[in-house]
C-alpha cells in the first residue's frame, strides 16, 4: 500500500502539507500543523477496485416549488440564514469559545420549536442539567425542544434517524467521535468525518442541521474552517471582549446573500436582538473629536453606520506602530501609502492606531474614505463635521471611486440625524433625500478641502 504523502494537516484551515512546518503557508497560522493518520487506502478504495453503481440521472426541469423556509421569528437570525431556515440544510456556526453560540442556538431552537418545528438539541460539551439551567435562565424552560447529551456520532445519527426532527443542533462538532476513524475527538480527521456524515444525513433525510464549531487558537483541535466547504451556510458569531453586542455574520450561504449580519446584545437573560445597529454603534458619540469619521456602510442587504476612530501620535520606534482593529490592515497600509505618495502627507515617524467603535468589523472597500478621513482628522487635529457621513473607495492613484447602494447609505444616515455626506465626485446618486452632498474628486482634494492639508 502506497504511503499517503499528505499526512500533515493544518488544524486552522485544513490545508494538507507534505511535511511539518511551524507556520501554515495556506492560512499563515503558527503551530497549527499536525500529523494525521492518512485516510485508509485499503483494498476496494481505489478506482476500478470494484464496479460502481450507476447513479440515476434526471433533467433540470422541475415542477416542484422550492421547499418553504422556516422562520424562527428572531429576525436577526432569520435574515442571516438568508430569509429563514431551509429544510435539510447544513449550517455551521463558528465563533470563539464563550462568545454565545450555545446561547444563540438554544434560543433559536426554542424559537423554531415554539413555532411548531420538531427541534432536537444535542450537547456534547455540557450535561443536560447544565443546558436545562441555561434554558431556565433564558426563560425557555417551557419550549418544546428535546435535549440529548452525547458525543458518539453513531448514536447521534441513530437517534436523529429515529426521531426525524425538522432541525437538530449539534454542539459542538469538535466533541464528536466516530469509531470508524482512528483519531482523537477534535482532530481534523474526526471533525471532518463527523461533519461529513451529519451533512449527508441532513440532505438525505431532510433534517436541517446546525453544527457548532469553536474557533481554536492552538493546533490541538481542528477549527471550523476545516468543514466550511461541506456545509451550505457558514455563519460566524463575533464580538469583542468587553462589549455587550455580538454580530452574526454569514460568510457563505448557498441559499441567500453572504455577508449578511444580525446584531445581538448579550444580556443576563440571553441574547437580545438589536433591530437598529447603527444607533447602537454610534451611541457613544458626543462632541466632535479629531480622529473620528462616520462611515455609511452596507452589511449584506442592510445599511449600517459605524464610526472609524484614529489616533496618530509621534513615535519613538524605528518602525512606528500600525495597530488596526476591525478593519483590514492591508487596506489601511494602502491608504497610508496613497496619502504619502499621492498627497504628500507622510505618516512616517507617527504611530497609528485605528479601530471601529464598539467592536464592529468593516470589510467594505467603500470604507476607504472614512478611514482616510479619520487618519487625516487625527493627524491634522481637526474634527470632521459631526453631521457628516463618508463613503467611497480610494484607488492607488488617489482617485475616489463610486460604490454601490449610495441611496441606501444616505437614507440610513438621514434616518440617524446626519445631514451631510462626503462622497466621490463620480458617485451617481438618485435622490439624496435632503442630504447635502460634498463631492470629492481625489484624496488630495479631500485633504485640501476638508482639512486644509497637503
Ligand atoms: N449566569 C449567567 N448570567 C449571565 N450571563 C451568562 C451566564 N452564564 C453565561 N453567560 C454569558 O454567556 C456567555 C457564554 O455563552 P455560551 O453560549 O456558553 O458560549 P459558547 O457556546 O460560544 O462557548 C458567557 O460568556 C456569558 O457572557
Ligand atoms: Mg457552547
Ligand atoms: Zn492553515
Amino acid at each position: 500500500m502506497a504511503k499517503s504523502t499528505n499526512a500533515f494537516t493544518c488544524t486552522a484551515c485544513g490545508a494538507s502539507h507534505k511535511k511539518w512546518a511551524g507556520r501554515c503557508d495556506a492560512c499563515g497560522a503558527w503551530n497549527t500543523i499536525v500529523e494525521e493518520a492518512p485516510l485508509s487506502q485499503g483494498p476496494g478504495r481505489g478506482l476500478g477496485a470494484h464496479k460502481g453503481r450507476a447513479v440515476p440521472l434526471s433533467s433540470l426541469a422541475t415542477s416542484e416549488a422550492p421547499p418553504p423556509r422556516h422562520l424562527s421569528g428572531m429576525d436577526e437570525l432569520d435574515r442571516v440564514l438568508g430569509g429563514g431556515l431551509v429544510p435539510g440544510s447544513a449550517v455551521l456556526i463558528g465563533g470563539d469559545p464563550g462568545i454565545g453560540k450555545s446561547t444563540l442556538l438554544l434560543q433559536g431552537a426554542a424559537a423554531f420549536a415554539r413555532r411548531g418545528l420538531n427541534a432536537v438539541y444535542i450537547s456534547g460539551e455540557e450535561a443536560s442539567a447544565q443546558v436545562r439551567m441555561r434554558a431556565q435562565r433564558l426563560g425557555l424552560a417551557d419550549a418544546p425542544v428535546r435535549l440529548g447529551a452525547e458525543t458518539n456520532l453513531r448514536d447521534i445519527l441513530t437517534t436523529l434517524d429515529t426521531e426525524r426532527p425538522d432541525l437538530a443542533i449539534i454542539d459542538s462538532v469538535q466533541t464528536l467521535w466516530s469509531d470508524q476513524v482512528e483519531a482523537a475527538p477534535g482532530s481534523v480527521a474526526q471533525v471532518r468525518a463527523a461533519a461529513h456524515e451529519l451533512v449527508t444525513f441532513a440532505k438525505r433525510k431532510g433534517v436541517a442541521i446546525f453544527l457548532v464549531g469553536h474557533v481554536t487558537k492552538d493546533g490541538q483541535i481542528a477549527g471550523p474552517r476545516v468543514v466550511e466547504h461541506m456545509v451550505d451556510t457558514v455563519i460566524y458569531f463575533e464580538g469583542e471582549r468587553g462589549h455587550q453586542f455580538r454580530i452574526l455574520r454569514s460568510v457563505k450561504n448557498r441559499f441567500g446573500p453572504a455577508d449578511e449580519i444580525g446584531v445581538f446584545e448579550m444580556t443576563g437573560s440571553g441574547l437580545a436582538e438589536v433591530a437598529n445597529p447603527s444607533a447602537l454603534f454610534l451611541s457613544e458619540r458626543g462632541q466632535p473629536v479629531p480622529g473620528s469619521a462616520v462611515f455609511a456602510g452596507i452589511e449584506g442587504t442592510r445599511p449600517v453606520l459605524t464610526e472609524v476612530q484614529a489616533l496618530v501620535a509621534p513615535s519613538t520606534l524605528a518602525s512606528p506602530r500600525r495597530t488596526v482593529v476591525g478593519l483590514d490592515s492591508g487596506r489601511v497600509s494602502t491608504i497610508l501609502a496613497v496619502l504619502e505618495a499621492r498627497c504628500g502627507i507622510p505618516f512616517a515617524g507617527l504611530d497609528v492606531f485605528l479601530n471601529v467603535a464598539g467592536g464592529m468589523r468593516v470589510n467594505e472597500p467603500a470604507a476607504d474614505l472614512a478611514i482616510a478621513g479619520a487618519l487625516l482628522s487625527a493627524r491634522e487635529d481637526s474634527a470632521l463635521p459631526p453631521e457628516a457621513v463618508l463613503f467611497g473607495e480610494i484607488s492607488l492613484s488617489g482617485a475616489l471611486r463610486p460604490v454601490a447602494q449610495a441611496e441606501n447609505r444616505l437614507k440610513e444616515a438621514q434616518k440617524l440625524g446626519f445631514s451631510q455626506a462626503i462622497l466621490p465626485d463620480s458617485q451617481k446618486v438618485e435622490g439624496a433625500g435632503g442630504m447635502s452632498i460634498q463631492r470629492i474628486a481625489d484624496l488630495t482634494g479631500f485633504a485640501g478641502e476638508v482639512f486644509g492639508a497637503g
